[in-house]
């Protein structure tokens, strides 16, 4: 084992050694310094050591490429600052970062055995989306009854001919990240570090209109080398409604239906979600009128939000998304509405956050964390404005003293 170990080793850093092709074109990034001294002097177990600093010092990684190897590597330093490394510092690092994440994947898959076979440690769990989205999810039964039917039937499905794109709207705080996230962690056992598996975040990403030519050829470039990596991909799009129509243009060829001749392989899966507030307003207007006319939560149907919801996206004139051809030519698959979060949803979720982090509650904690959050509309008092969010913040205001 160590044999070969070895030779990997000395692979790797070898292919360090050289710059990846069309690593340094963009925004002028130094070129990092890769000293070659210690090539020829220590041994690869040294060298390996060594590599950790090395990596560091280097700087060609980014942040958030370090955090994805060096979790795979070394998982006993996993998972602390998680949200803070699922955020790219910018673009063209992490571009170059990924020349490099690559070299490393495709050396540590040889340990891991992982990416070889395209599968990336697929795992595509139904039975854990569906608890997932039973238990941890509150007041949503229409997402979670969709997602799961959606995903399921495009996952079992043998040969689909086109991408499955679901879309997601509602307020802040309903659930839209947490259900993109549950989908990640029980499709791929890497969850969202998985190399199969990509989130954009437009304001993130592609802050600058005027930069979106490089946007719209570095989105695409990434879609295309994820799906060639991955028989089966997910790409997260945040902030939908803040997408440039540029770059949901450049998304439009991957959500189309593939002529057969054109299907590189018949068994590669993408799924799109866009993620965006878009509709929130009608989707709680609904919910609202539902309510006062004496009907119970449950028993909103899609029927009575569909078409309201699609034509509410079209009409929006301070985004792109609902003008753009993704809407237009029906390449979205389902419009999933999240609906706005009663109180006894946000005590659900303040419930969840004391379990989460193995702390003892009262019922009295529960209602003061849900009292915290502001109910609208200003008559009604019915729907947390900011949904579940930022609640495990928020109980650490409770919790005893000393
Ligand atoms: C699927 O998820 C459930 C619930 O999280 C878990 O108990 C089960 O072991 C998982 N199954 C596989 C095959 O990973």
């Amino acid at each position: 084992m160590l044999g070969g170990t070895e030779r990997l080793l000395w692979l790797l850093l070898l292919s360090l050694l050289l710059p990846p092709p069309s690593a340094w074109g963009h925004g002028g990034q130094a070129r990092p310094r890769e000293g070659t001294e210690e090539a020829g002097s220590a041994g690869a177990w040294l060298a390996f050591k060594g590599l950790r600093e090395r990596l560091r010092a280097a700087g060609a990684l980014s942040r958030r490429y370090w955090a994805l190897f060096s979790c795979r590597v070394w998982p006993e330093g996993c998972g602390k600052d998680e949200e803070a490394s699922a955020r790219p510092p910018a673009w063209s690092f992490a571009l170059l970062g990924q020349q490099y994440l690559d070299i490393l994947s495709t050396w540590s898959c040889s340990f891991w055995d992982c990416c070889d076979r395209g599968d990336c440690r697929i795992i595509n769990n139904f039975t854990g989306l569906e608890a997932d989205l039973r238990v941890r999810l509150h007041g949503q039964h229409l997402a979670r009854e969709l997602v799961l039917t959606a995903v399921r039937a495009y996952l079992e499905m043998p040969r689909p001919d086109k991408a499955l794109a679901l879309s997601f709207h509602g307020w802040s705080g309903t659930g839209k990240n947490f259900v993109a996230r549950m989908l990640a962690e029980n499709l791929y056992q890497d969850g969202l570090r998985s190399d199969c598996v990509k989130v954009f975040i437009s304001t993130l990403h592609f802050p600058h209109p005027k930069n979106v030519d490089l946007y719209e050829e570095e989105l695409t470039d990434k879609i295309r080398k994820t799906q060639e990596h991955c028989r089966q991909t997910l790409f997260i799009l945040d902030e939908a409604e803040k997408l440039h129509p540029g770059l949901l243009e450049a998304l439009r060829p991957h959500l189309e239906r593939q002529a057969p001749s054109n299907r590189r392989a018949e068994s590669k899966r993408t799924i799109f979600l866009f993620l965006s507030n878009l509709g929130g307003n009608i989707i709680n207007e609904v919910v609202l009128n539902l309510l006062k006319a004496g009907q119970s939560r449950e028993e909103v149907r899609m029927e009575h939000l569909e078409s309201r919801l699609q034509a509410e996206i079209v009409a929006s004139t301070d985004s792109g998304f609902g003008h753009s051809r993704l809407v237009k030519e029906n390449l979205i698959d389902l419009f999933i509405p999240f609906l706005p979060l009663e109180f006894r949803h946000v005590r659900l979720c303040a419930r969840d956050a004391f379990l989460s982090q193995d702390l003892l509650y009262t019922e009295e904690a529960l209602d003061e964390i849900a009292r915290m959050m502001v109910y609208v509309p200003k008559e009604e008092q019915l729907f947390s404005s900011q949904g579940c969010k930022s609640i495990s913040q928020r109980i650490s205001y409770v919790l005893p003293e000393g």
